[in-house]
């Protein structure tokens, strides 16, 4: 409950909740309060610095507060306002799908790398007529939770022709065909549930997954995610690789001759990864790319 002997403004208010979620879970207690603050008032983040001495009402203060102790009790920022900005696309989420990650763009940068080594820069103008999609290009997202990559890829890059974005998770895909709908790309995306590859009928070009790879081991995660994010999103089966090294058998029928796949990993699984990508496709390209932290943390596979 917010101490009622705060001052009932902006400033006040979001000092009081940077004090609040000092020492908690949170390692940006300063951004977390205010996002919720900003969440709250409906106002753009930037105004609560310019107006410090502006007035909040007592609903909005009680509900302010409330989130405040959901944050401090562990409970994503993400869940708490219903968004989550990924490669500058705001997309909606809960806590059916996982929440997309930054390490998870510089995924999607390198299957963007990969198109645009086979289609060419994209011409500037973005009427000319090159921009529209190329008749053949097909890519599938495995495992798309909030439709975060294949909606990213569908607005990034216009000249792919379809998406097969699948999940096993119809809660998932809810939530995907949401996003897909705001950001105008359900012609380009096919939402698909099931497991895999499975529900993929014709090859693909590229396949990008950022599947559930985590140990379920207590060192690999934190709690606060094992409490609220989809378990299904994050537990890879058979210690962590599981799915990864399912996905991989199943990649040489679903993939065009010269394709590509992306796939991201947990940040200990370099070794075993690269042993088993290595007997699976010998004659393949296979470059390892690193996260902000420095760890090898996806791949890409040019067959
Ligand atoms: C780590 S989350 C990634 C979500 C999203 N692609 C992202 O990057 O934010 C993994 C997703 O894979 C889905 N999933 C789990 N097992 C699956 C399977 N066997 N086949 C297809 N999707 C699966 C989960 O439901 C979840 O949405």
């Amino acid at each position: 409950m917010n101490d009622p002997s705060t001052e009932l403004t902006w400033g006040a208010q979001l000092k009081w909740g940077v004090e609040r979620l000092q020492g908690t879970v949170t390692t940006t207690p300063k951004l977390d309060a205010s996002v919720l603050l900003a969440h709250v008032l409906d106002v753009p983040r930037t105004l609560l610095i310019g107006f410090p001495e502006r007035e909040i009402s007592d609903a909005d203060a009680a509900r302010y507060s409330a989130l405040i102790s959901r944050r401090v009790d562990g409970e994503p920022v993400a869940y708490l306002t219903g968004h989550k900005e990924f490669m500058g696309i705001d997309l909606m989420v809960d806590a059916r799908v996982l929440v997309p990650r930054p390490e998870t763009e510089l995924v999607v940068e390198a299957a963007l790398r990969v198109l645009e080594e086979r289609l060419g820069e994209p011409p500037d103008n973005a009427n000319d007529t090159l921009d529209a999609p190329v008749p053949e290009l097909l890519v599938a997202d495995i495992g798309t939770g909030s439709g975060a990559i294949a909606i990213a890829l569908a607005v990034l890059e216009p000249r792919i022709k379809q998406i097969y974005a699948t999940d096993i998770s119809p809660d998932a895909l809810i939530v995907a065909r949401h996003n897909g709908d705001r950001h105008h790309v359900t012609d380009r995306v096919n939402w698909l549930e099931g497991d895999l590859l499975e529900s993929l009928e014709i090859p693909v070009d590229l396949i990008i997954a950022n599947l559930p790879y985590v140990a379920d081991n207590p060192d690999d995660i934190m709690p606060e995610v094992r409490r609220y994010e989809p378990h299904i999103a994050l537990f890879g089966a058979d210690g962590g690789l599981g799915h990864i090294e399912r996905l991989i058998a199943q990649i040489p029928s679903h993939l065009r001759s010269g394709g590509a796949v992306v796939l991201e990993f947990g940040y200990n699984q370099h070794a075993s990864l690269a042993a088993a990508l290595a007997a699976a496709f010998p004659q393949a390209r296979i470059t390892f790319g690193k996260d902000y932290a420095g760890w090898d943390r996806y791949v890409v596979i040019q067959c």
